[in-house]
C-alpha cells in the first residue's frame, strides 16, 4: 500500500488548526473549546482553549457506556512474580472510581498533586487514572530512582500525598520502596499529609500511625467517585526528567491537547483498532509507560499490557513472545536495549519459533538510536516491519516516525523516517539558520508545538524559556543533533547537552557529576557516557582527588559509585570510575567530555586546538585503559 503520509502531513500544513479541531472529534467533551490554538501569550501556546474533558472518562467510562465493558481494558502480565489478571472496562472503572473516592477522602482536590512511587502493578495505573477522574495532578516517579530523587520532586510538586507499594520486584532481590518513601520524606522540606501503601505479599512494610494508610483497607471503605470535568489546559500530569542539572525538570501535561493527540496516534501511527491488544514494554515512570501503557490505548479502547519483567531472565529471552502469543497483541513498542538483550541470550532468536506469532503485525522502538544490527535482526527474524521513532518526556508522543496507519513509508535504516504532522522539524546551526539537506546540526521544531507537547515546565516558565525556546527564538529546541536528508527523512544521531541514554533511560552526566563533587576526596570530576554493547551507553566517571588524599584510590572508587546508587539510583548503571592526576580542559577551562567519551569509545579524535596541555590527554588514555577502555588514536 503507498503511504497517505505525504497527503497527510500537508494538510496539517494547509490548515494546522483545522487538522486539530478534526482530530479532537475523536474525543469527548463536556464543552467544545472556543479557541483550538491560542496564541495570545506567545511563545506560550495553548491548545482547545474554553474546552472542558475529562482524561479518565474518555480511557474508561464512556467506553463501559459505548458496551466496551466486559472487553479486557488491562492485562497485567508479570513473569517476575508469577502472576497474571486481566481486567475488564468495567472493572477497572470500578476500581479507578473507588481509588477516587480514597483520594477524595483524604482530602484530594482538582489541581492537588499526587506523587506515585509504584512497581509495575496495575494500581499505579489505577492512581494515575483516579487521579485524572478527579481533576488532581499526578507525578509518577520511577522506582529505581533513590530517596533523593524522590525528595527532589516532593519539595517541586509539593503533594499532599504519596502512593507507593511496599516494594518492587527485581530479578534476584526485592527493592524495599517504603523505606526510600520515608526517607524521602525525611529529607523534603515539604511534607505529604498521607502516603497510601499498597503492601506487595513479597514484601509487607510497617506503617507509621497518622500518616500511612493501606491501600486495601481504604479500598475496602471506599465510595466509588465519578469524573469530573476539566479545562483542557489543566494539567493532567508532571513528569520529571533530566535536564542539564541534577535538578529534573518538571514536564507538565494538559489534559485536551494530550488526549487529542495520542487519539490520533493510535491509528494513524501505530495502526491499531479498538479491542486490539497494544504492548509498549516500558514502565510507568517514563513518558512512554503515562502514554502507551495507561493514556493512549484506553483512549482508543484497546487493551494494554502492563508488564512487569524484563526482556531476558524473567524466565528467559522468549518472554515477550510468550506475551505476545499469550494475549494475541497486534502491536509491540519497546526500546533497542531490550532487543538488544534478546539478541545477546537467543543471537539465533530460537525462541522466536516456540511460539504463535500470527497476531503480531509491527514493532516499534524509540527511547534510543537504534544500531543497524539490532533493527535488522528484529526485522529477519521477527517478520514484520520495525518501526524506529523518536520522541521526549517533553513532547509525550513522537515527533518523528513511520506510520503504521496511513501505510508505512519506505524504510531508511538510521533514519526516524519523517516528522509527524504538527512538527515542523528544522536542522539549523549555532545561528539559527538552517543547514543543507544531509549536514548535521540543531534540530529543532518551529513553534507552536502541536497538542500534547509540553505548554511549560511546572511552576517554572523562566525554566521553560531558558531550557528550550531562548537559544533558536520561534523555535523548541529539542536537544538532539542530527540531520534530514533530501527525502526528508530525519536521523538523530546525538544530543547536543549533557545527556545520556542508559538502557532507554535518559540520565544526566551533570547531575552526576554534582553527587561525585560532593565526595570529601574528590576535587574536581567528569562524568562521560561511553559505548555500552547493551545498555547503549553507561556513565564513567573520572576523578581528580584532593591535594594530600592518599587513601587506596580503589576505595574511593567504591564509595563513589555507592554514593551515585544512594543519591540517584540503580537506574543509573554507575559502575566505574578511574582517578586521574588531571581532567583535560581548553584553555578557558571547560573540560572535554567529548574528547574523553571518544578516547574511551577508540574513536579517532582530534586534538582539540583550545587544549591547555596535550600531554593530559595520554594521561587520560591510560587510566581508561586501566578499566577496560581505549583509545584508537588521535589524529591532528
Ligand atoms: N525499581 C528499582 N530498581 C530498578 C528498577 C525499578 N523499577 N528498574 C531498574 N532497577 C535497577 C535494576 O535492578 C538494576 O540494578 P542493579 O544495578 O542492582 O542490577 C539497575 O536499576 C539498572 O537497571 P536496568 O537499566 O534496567 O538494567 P538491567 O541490567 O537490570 O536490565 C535491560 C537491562 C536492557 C534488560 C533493561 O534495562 C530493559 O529491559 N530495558 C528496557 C528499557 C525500557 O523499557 N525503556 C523505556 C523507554 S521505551
Ligand atoms: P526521553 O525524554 O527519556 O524519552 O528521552 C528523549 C531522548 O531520547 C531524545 O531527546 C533522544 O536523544 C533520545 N531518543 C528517543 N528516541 C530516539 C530515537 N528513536 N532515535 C534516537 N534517539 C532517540
Amino acid at each position: 500500500m503507498t503511504s497517505r503520509y505525504d497527503e497527510v502531513y500537508a494538510e496539517w500544513q494547509s490548515d494546522p488548526e483545522g487538522f486539530w479541531a478534526a482530530a479532537a472529534e475523536a474525543v469527548h467533551w463536556y464543552k467544545k473549546w472556543d479557541i483550538v490554538l491560542d496564541s495570545s501569550n506567545e511563545p506560550f501556546y495553548r491548545w482547545f482553549v474554553g474546552g472542558e474533558t475529562n482524561t479518565c472518562y474518555n480511557c474508561i467510562d464512556r467506553h463501559v457506556e459505548n458496551g466496551r465493558g466486559d472487553q479486557p481494558a488491562l492485562i497485567y502480565d508479570s513473569p517476575i512474580t508469577d502472576s497474571k489478571r486481566v481486567f475488564t472496562y468495567a472493572e477497572l472503572q470500578n476500581e479507578i472510581a473507588r481509588f477516587a473516592g480514597v483520594l477524595r477522602r483524604h482530602g484530594i482536590e482538582k489541581g492537588d498533586r499526587v506523587i506515585i512511587y509504584m512497581s509495575m502493578v496495575p494500581q499505579a495505573a489505577v492512581a494515575m487514572l483516579a487521579c485524572a477522574r478527579i481533576g488532581a495532578v499526578h507525578s509518577v516517579v520511577f522506582g529505581g530512582f533513590a530517596a533523593n530523587e524522590l525528595a527532589t520532586r516532593i519539595d517541586d510538586a509539593k503533594p499532599k500525598m504519596i502512593v507507593a507499594t511496599s516494594c518492587g520486584v527485581e530479578p534476584g532481590r526485592i527493592v524495599e520502596y517504603k523505606p526510600m518513601v520515608d526517607e524521602a520524606i525525611e529529607i523534603a522540606r515539604h511534607k505529604p499529609d498521607t502516603c497510601i501503601i499498597l503492601q506487595r505479599k513479597q514484601h509487607a512494610t510497617d506503617l507509621i500511625p497518622g500518616r500511612d494508610i493501606d491501600w486495601k483497607e481504604a479500598m475496602d471503605e471506599a465510595e466509588p467517585v465519578d469524573c469530573v470535568p476539566v479545562r483542557a489546559t489543566d494539567p493532567l500530569y508532571i513528569l520529571y526528567t533530566s535536564g542539564t542539572t541534577g535538578v529534573p525538570k518538571g514536564v507538565v501535561r494538559d489534559n485536551g491537547g494530550h488526549l487529542v493527540a495520542l487519539a490520533w496516534s493510535m491509528p494513524n501511527v501505530y495502526g491499531v483498532e479498538p479491542g486490539e491488544v497494544y504492548w509498549a514494554a516500558s514502565d510507568l515512570g517514563w513518558t512512554v509507560g503515562h502514554s502507551y501503557i495507561v493514556y493512549a490505548p484506553l483512549i482508543h479502547g484497546c487493551a494494554s499490557i502492563l508488564f512487569e519483567g524484563k526482556p531476558v531472565g524473567t524466565p528467559d529471552a522468549g518472554v515477550y513472545w510468550r506475551t505476545i502469543s499469550e494475549h494475541k497483541c497486534s502491536v509491540l513498542f519497546t526500546a533497542p536495549t531490550a532487543f538488544r538483550a534478546i539478541k545477546r541470550d537467543d543471537p539465533d532468536g530460537k525462541l522466536i519459533g516456540k511460539y504463535d506469532l500470527g497476531s503480531f503485525r509491527t514493532l516499534f522502538l524509540a527511547g534510543e538510536r537504534s544500531d543497524a544490527d539490532t533493527l535488522e535482526w528484529a526485522e529477519n527474524r521477527l517478520g514484520v516491519p520495525v518501526v524506529d521513532h523518536w520522541w521526549q518526556t517533553e513532547t509525550g508522543w513522537m515527533i518523528g516516525g513511520n506510520y503504521a496507519g496511513l501505510g508505512l513509508l519506505p524504510v531508511k535504516h538510521g533514519s526516524v523516517s519523517k516528522p509527524a504532522p504538527g512538527y515542523n522539524v528544522r536542522v539549523v546551526d549555532d545561528g539559527a539558520k538552517e543547514v543543507a539537506a544531509g549536514a548535521t546540526g540543531a534540530i529543532v521544531i518551529k513553534l507552536p508545538m502541536p497538542p500534547g507537547c509540553l505548554p511549560t515546565l511546572w511552576n517554572n516558565d523562566e525554566g521553560y524559556l531558558s531550557s528550550y525556546l531562548e537559544d533558536f527564538p520561534g523555535y523548541y529546541k529539542t536537544g538532539d543533533a542530527g540531520y534530514q536528508d533530501e527525502d526528508g527523512y530525519l536521523y538523530i544521531m546525538s544530543r547536543t547537552d549533557d545527556i545520556i541514554n542508559v538502557a532507554g533511560h535518559r540520565l544526566s552526566t551533570g547531575g552526576m557529576e554534582e553527587v561525585l563533587a560532593s565526595h570529601q576526596d574528590v576535587a574536581e570530576c567528569a562524568v562521560v557516557g561511553v559505548h555500552d554493547k547493551l545498555k547503549g551507553q553507561i556513565p564513567v566517571g573520572l576523578l581528580v582527588l584532593k591535594a594530600g588524599v592518599n587513601r587506596p584510590h580503589e576505595e574511593i572508587v567504591v564509595e563513589v559509585v555507592q554514593l551515585i546508587r544512594d543519591r540517584i539510583g540503580p537506574v543509573a548503571s554507575f559502575k566505574e570510575a578511574t582517578v586521574v592526576e588531571r581532567l583535560p580542559k581548553t584553555r578557558s577551562g571547560k573540560i572535554l567530555r567529548g574528547t574523553m567519551r571518544r578516547i574511551a569509545d577508540g574513536e579517532e579524535y582530534k586534538m582539540p586546538a583550545t587544549i591547555d596541555d596535550p600531554a593530559i590527554l595520554g594521561e587520560i588514555e591510560e587510566a581508561l585503559r586501566g578499566i577496560g577502555y581505549t583509545r584508537h588514536g588521535a589524529s591532528s
